[in-house]
């Protein structure tokens, strides 16, 4: 039975600590990976700092992460997809509610993968450069695909023009680059916003066009952008992101939808210790006077609005139609790229912790992932 170790999380809101972990062999479903590289998300962080919140049901102690590349060690009875040595990247589902296991987080040297969650990766791509993709890659897909959320056509190999436009408001966000790529490969033309800095960026994923997300005048400026094209709805991605797409998608008949990927308010500077609750009230306060305010203002507009949950695909039709029929082929003809490109800030489960509070800094247009 192999050593394994992994970065725990040993009580609510406690720091992570590295510690020995016991081994688990897949069941019939699942597969072990041998982990090369993970990536941190936002979600991380909220997990750690606010799992008795955002994720009550978590059971203690718990490994946290999403995002893992590496290669097979274990593969379940009826797994058919994978052998021993393959080399794959995959969706870590431990902490959603359905899964809710310690051995599914990505954050331990041995992780237990959902077979229908996982893809080969091509013999050119580096464990480093696909770890970038899992939880950015899901979340706009549950947004973009599930029949609840936006549901815009599957993406394919040979996509078909729809002749219909979708926003990805935070295009340069995770989840936009993947969002930009994914709706293309479904035959849709995208518009973003974006930094200015960034704007060749999402045109490079497939952009149409680029408006700047600070700018006074952006929602009539996209507005006036998508005139006499038939508008699909919006993905909303990033603190604000929801207000102003349910201003643009209410000036447009068509599939009057926005998915939306990112609470109204930020939790990002509550601490976990001392004055926790002189900053978390306000906040919660903030989050659901904020989401009223949405509420009515989409009501009023007319426009149809629903929260996304990252890992709800690995239930539902969109998960294989992701990892099992479109990535494998389509990172293996370069026709979807591992984006936003891998920032590597450290090696060892010991490098993770700074890796979240570098990713709580803020990046732009970039993935932060640490090797193993
Ligand atoms: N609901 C879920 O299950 C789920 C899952 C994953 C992520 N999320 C949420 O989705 C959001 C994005 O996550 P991520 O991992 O993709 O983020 P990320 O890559 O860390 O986001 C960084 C990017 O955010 C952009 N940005 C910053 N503020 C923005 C704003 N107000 N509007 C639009 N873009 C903004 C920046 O763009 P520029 O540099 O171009 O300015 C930067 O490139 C977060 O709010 C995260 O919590 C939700």
């Amino acid at each position: 039975m192999p050593e394994n170790n992994a970065l725990w999380l040993a009580a609510k809101r406690a720091p992570l600590a590295v510690g020995t972990a016991p081994y688990t062999a897949p069941r019939s479903n699942e597969i072990v990976v041998r982990a090369h590289a993970v990536a941190v998300n936002p979600m991380d962080r909220l997990q750690q700092t606010m799992g008795d919140i955002f994720t009550p049901w978590m059971p203690y102690p718990f490994v946290l992460g999403s995002d893992v590349a590496g290669e097979v060690v274990e593969v379940g009875a009826e797994v058919t997809r994978f052998r021993i040595g393959d080399r794959v990247v995959g969706f870590a589902a431990g902490s959603d509610k359905t899964r809710n296991r310690a051995a599914e987080g990505a954050f331990q040297d041995y992780v237990v993968l959902l077979a229908h969650m996982t893809s080969p990766i091509p013999e050119t791509m580096t464990f480093k450069d696909a770890a970038v993709l899992p939880l950015g890659l899901s979340t706009a897909a549950c947004g973009l695909f599930q029949k609840d959320l936006l549901a815009i056509n599957a993406p394919s190999a040979t996509p078909v023009s729809m002749g219909k436009t979708l926003l990805v408001w935070g295009g340069s966000t995770s989840v936009g680059s993947n969002a930009i790529q994914l709706a293309v490969a479904a035959g849709y033309d995208v518009i973003a916003t974006a930094s200015p800095r960034n704007f060749d960026y999402v045109k490079q994923l497939g952009a149409r066009e680029a408006f700047d997300y600070r700018s006074k005048t952006v929602v009539s400026d996209i507005v006036r952008a998508l005139q006499g094209r038939e508008v699909t709805g919006a993905l909303a991605i990033g603190v604000g992101s929801a207000a102003a797409c349910i201003d643009v998608i209410g000036a447009f008949e068509g599939n009057r939808f926005v998915a939306m990927a990112t609470p109204p308010t930020s939790f990002d500077d509550v601490p976990v210790g001392r004055g926790r609750w002189w900053r978390l009230a306000p906040a919660i306060a903030r989050m659901l006077a904020g989401t009223l305010a949405l509420t009515i203002k989409a009501r009023r507009r007319g426009v149809k609005t629903k929260m996304i949950w990252g890992s709800t695909l690995i239930a539902n039709e969109v998960g294989p139609m992701i990892f099992e029929a479109f990535l494998p082929s389509a990172l293996a003809d370069a026709r979807f790229v591992a984006a936003p490109p891998a920032t590597v800030v450290g090696s060892g489960l010991t490098a993770i912790p700074a890796a979240l509070e570098r990713q709580r800094q803020g990046v732009s247009a970039s993935k932060l992932v640490v090797a193993l």
